[in-house]
């Protein structure tokens, strides 16, 4: 494969997301203290916004808009509904040049929709349908007439027995497996773990190595993962990240001290700005250098996609260093 362009197959979750933002009404207010912020919403009121921004989501067509961007061959698989948010996500993914051929339509479900209330400090409450994204039928996931390198798969919100058929798939095809698991896979701790045989990538935040690994810092995180998968990355918002490949160990600050305008999705540009570089069988470096200037201009503009970057961006070094495992 080396040499030529990775063929990338994102599968999970696609939704439409809607902000509103700009409104007096979505004031935190405080009660008891101030790590406990609500917005008060009055029965039978009517709230002015006066900002909206339409965006589609779902961490594997925010995965597959990286891998376009970066020009590598993009493929999403997933489900939605025969319905106005489902078209929203299609027409995003086709103006990036993602092809969606192995879409799926659910029957009985609508296209997952979130509607994001933020506040004028950055915070949010999300008002969410999760609909066909969380209701997955394993004979839509058939990779017979898939010709990939790679898979990224994100959360599939706990279909266990789905990603099972998936992975055993992509194994005897010889495709290799990226895995951001979500909430759904972690609250099945056991079977979590057995799939990780298969998987070649590992990439989860600080809290979610804690559910898998034993340990505290980031360092002790990724050596335990070893037990696990050939690389483990971990990392911990603006605290920085930690890659390891069991030969070196490179952990990483921060790329840029942003102003964070909105941080959905800034996993899943950690996430698939690490494979676009490592599909191409760049260094973990280079992986975590691409990660975290992805990711950290995801968070300062509204919508999981607009601040994905394209191959021609221009990047700068951040801090990283690197030894021996
Ligand atoms: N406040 C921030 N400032 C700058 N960069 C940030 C910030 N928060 C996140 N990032 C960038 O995003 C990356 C991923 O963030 P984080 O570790 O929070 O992932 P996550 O918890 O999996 O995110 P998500 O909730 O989207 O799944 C970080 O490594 C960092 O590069
Ligand atoms: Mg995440």
């Amino acid at each position: 494969m080396s040499g030529q362009t990775p063929r990338i197959l994102a599968i999970g979750a696609a939704v439409q997301d809607v902000f509103l933002s700009h409104s007096d009404e979505f004031k935190p207010v405080s009660e008891k203290s101030v790590h406990e912020q609500f917005m008060k919403l009055e029965l039978g009121a009517k709230a002015d916004v006066n900002n909206i921004d339409f965006s589609t989501g779902g961490g594997a067509t925010n995965a597959a808009v990286t891998f376009a961007r970066q020009g590598l061959h993009s493929m999403f698989m997933g489900t939605i509904g025969h319905d106005p948010a489902g078209a929203a996500v299609l027409t995003d993914l086709d103006n990036e040049g993602v092809d969606t051929t192995h879409v799926s339509y659910s029957q009985r479900y609508n296209t997952g929709y979130s509607v994001l209330l933020l506040a004028p400090s950055g915070e949010r409450t999300i008002l969410t349908y999760r609909g066909a994204s969380t209701h997955y039928d394993a004979k839509f996931f058939d990779l017979t007439n898939v010709d990939v390198d790679w898979l990224y798969v994100s959360s599939m919100a706990g279909s266990m027995e789905t990603l099972h058929a998936i992975f055993e798939q992509a194994k005897k095809k010889g495709i290799k497996i990226f895995f951001n698991p979500g909430k759904g896979e972690l609250a099945h701790i056991g079977k979590l773990k057995a799939l990780l045989e298969d998987v070649d990538v590992l990439s989860v935040n600080r809290e979610e190595m804690q559910q898998i690994v034993e340990g505290e810092e980031l360092e002790e995180l990724g050596r335990h993962a070893m037990h696990y998968v050939p690389v483990a990355i971990v990392s911990d918002g603006p605290n920085g990240v930690l890659a390891t490949d069991g030969k070196t160990i490179v952990r990483g600050g921060m790329y840029e001290d942003v102003r964070v305008i909105d941080r959905t999705g800034a996993g899943d540009a950690f996430g698939s700005g690490f494979l676009s570089e490592w599909a191409q069988e760049k260094s973990l470096k280079e992986a975590i250098v691409l990660a975290s200037a992805n990711s950290t201009s995801v968070v300062t503009k509204i919508g999981a996609k607009a601040g994905i970057l394209h191959h021609h961006s221009k990047l700068h070094d951040m801090l990283l260093h690197e030894k021996e495992f």
